[in-house]
């Protein structure tokens, strides 16, 4: 057998017609809303990788600076043989923790994009060549049937992505995850925490204005994909910290009143001035959230990791 496998949970067009659903649902509603995994074609992942690089956006590196000085802890503490990563893209977090997990047998990288995975995949193989890597395309916010391999298991949610869900959906999204783990199996979180605002929304409103342009692409997808008359410009970015819910709103403002025709969905859809579109939310967590949403869930935390300034935590936590 290979030691390379790839699954695809997700049929071909499974993407293109929850776009349509998602779009129709959101610009048909007050407020308006987009969900934030319209945003990642190939240039808002390009998009993406440079805002990782922004001097204001600090998530990236705090995680990368907890996983290497963690890694082998994490290694020692769940001595996992299974590494299950979902929303893997590129594999590039995972590096280190891949070369600390001694035991590891079988990699399975999770993700919707299957450029990603094979890229990642064949860069992971040459390294370790003994390493079974089963990719896998799906969305990891539903639940999925893992192929068997050996335990313990250890599931990493890497980037602080859990904050894109909101708390009902978190919870689902812990449930399934806790659906893949037998007791004494793991779970890596990453999660962005609560700080002062002004740090936050330089985050999400870079100088440089490359998180401005990372919004607008959902409007250029839209166009591509449903044949759509977006003028990207005639919207402006908005990043905005929500005090009583403790997240981050992205916001497409229109500037004038506009309409816009979506033919693939037979739709106009009207703007007034100054109506936005909520395009993102991104929590941050206080340790209390994190441990309460976990339980809930059937997963107790273990270890509460943060990288020297306190800016974002890594969790281990285990099924009960
Ligand atoms: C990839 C979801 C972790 O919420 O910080 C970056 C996406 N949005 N800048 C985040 C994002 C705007 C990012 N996650």
């Amino acid at each position: 057998m290979s030691p390379y496998q790839l699954t695809r949970i997700l049929p071909d067009d499974a993407m293109g017609a929850a776009l349509r659903a998602d779009v129709l649902h959101g610009l048909t509603r007050t407020p308006k809303e987009l969900p934030p995994k319209w945003f990642y074609d190939a240039r808002g992942s390009e998009l993406f990788e440079e805002i990782t690089r922004l001097p204001e956006y600090y998530p990236t590196r705090a995680e990368r600076e907890i996983l290497l000085a963690r890694s082998a802890e994490i290694a020692a503490a769940t001595g996992a043989r299974t590494l299950v990563e979902l929303g893997s893209g590129s594999s590039e977090k995972t590096r280190h923790l891949l070369e600390a997990l001694t035991e590891l047998h079988s990699y399975i990288p999770v993700d919707v994009s299957e450029s990603a995975l094979a890229g990642a995949a064949e860069a992971l193989l040459a390294e370790h060549p003994d390493l079974h890597v089963h990719a896998m395309i799906a969305d990891f916010t539903r639940s999925i049937s893992l192929p068997e391999t050996p335990g313990p298991r250890l599931v990493a949610f890497l980037g602080g992505t859990i904050g894109n869900l909101l708390p009902g959906e978190r919870h689902e999204f812990l449930r399934s995850v806790r659906a893949m783990l037998a007791p004494g199996d793991a779970l890596l979180l990453g999660t962005d925490l609560v700080k002062e605002e002004s740090v936050l929304v330089a985050a999400y409103d870079d100088a440089a204005g490359v998180t401005a342009e990372f919004n607008r692409n959902v409007l250029a997808v839209i166009n591509r994909e449903l044949d759509a008359d977006f003028d990207p410009d005639a919207f402006v970015h908005v990043a905005r910290w929500n005090a009583e819910e403790e997240w981050i709103e992205m916001r497409l403002r229109a500037r004038q009143a506009l309409t816009v025709k979506i033919p693939e969905l037979d739709l106009v859809v009207p703007f007034e001035a100054g109506e936005e579109i909520r395009t993102e939310v991104s929590a941050k967590f206080r340790q209390e959230r994190v441990r309460t949403e976990l339980a809930d869930a059937g997963l107790k935390l273990a270890e509460w990791w943060t990288d020297g300034e306190g800016r974002f935590a890594l969790s281990l936590s285990t099924a009960v």
